[in-house]
């Protein structure tokens, strides 16, 4: 495990809003897509699922629907949970840990491709999500977490860690680290 490389690309993930119009290619979406499923998740479970949108109409219409999401990226993945398959329901609780994890591998994977992404949020969004629900014919027992859009990026941001040690304590909350 080279140290370097992990911290490289923890620093160099950066929402990125501005891609050019060249596809991303299936390998690499399958890549990104492996990676989204080494996550941990909640007694490995493992509920998620993966929308990949690459349709422009579709494209489009998930840019209507999100305030925050007017990206004009070549390809979306919804990550989702499928909640009919938890066995306990206190279990079902973690789908949005569970989402989430799976969501940062793809973004960091996205970096290791040379690609762009940005994670815009659809849950818990009460106006956004029965319409990405309907738009993306998700079925009732499906509930969808966000849009990553991931493309070739337009625009570059520069690395960093946004480390600030007075968030941070020592064996008590409000002691200095
Ligand atoms: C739960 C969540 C929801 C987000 N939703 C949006 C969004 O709707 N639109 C957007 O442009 N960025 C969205 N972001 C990205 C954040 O704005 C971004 O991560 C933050 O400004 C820090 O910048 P960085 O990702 O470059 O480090 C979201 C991030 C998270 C974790």
């Amino acid at each position: 495990m080279n140290k370097h490389a992990i911290f490289e690309a923890m620093y160099a993930r950066r929402s990125i809003r501005k891609f050019t119009d060249e596809p991303v290619d299936d390998v690499q979406i399958e890549e990104m897509l492996k990676a989204a499923m080494a996550a941990p998740s909640a007694t490995n479970t493992q509920a998620w699922r993966f929308l990949v949108v690459q349709d422009a109409a579709k494209l489009d219409s998930i840019r209507k629907i999100l305030p925050f999401g007017k990206i004009n990226a070549p390809l979306a993945i919804s990550v989702c949970a499928d909640m009919s398959i938890f066995k306990r329901p206190v279990v079902s609780r973690f789908w949005v840990q569970d989402c989430s994890a799976a969501t940062q591998n793809i973004l960091l994977a996205a970096v290791g491709l040379g690609l762009g992404a940005v994670w815009c949020g659809v849950h818990p969004i009460p106006v956004i999500e029965p319409r990405i629900h309907k738009l993306l014919g998700l079925p009732a027992n499906v509930k969808a977490l966000n849009i990553i859009f991931i493309g070739h990026p337009a625009e570059e941001k520069e690395a960093r860690t946004q480390y600030d040690a007075k968030k941070v304590f020592r064996d008590q909350y409000g002691v200095d680290w």
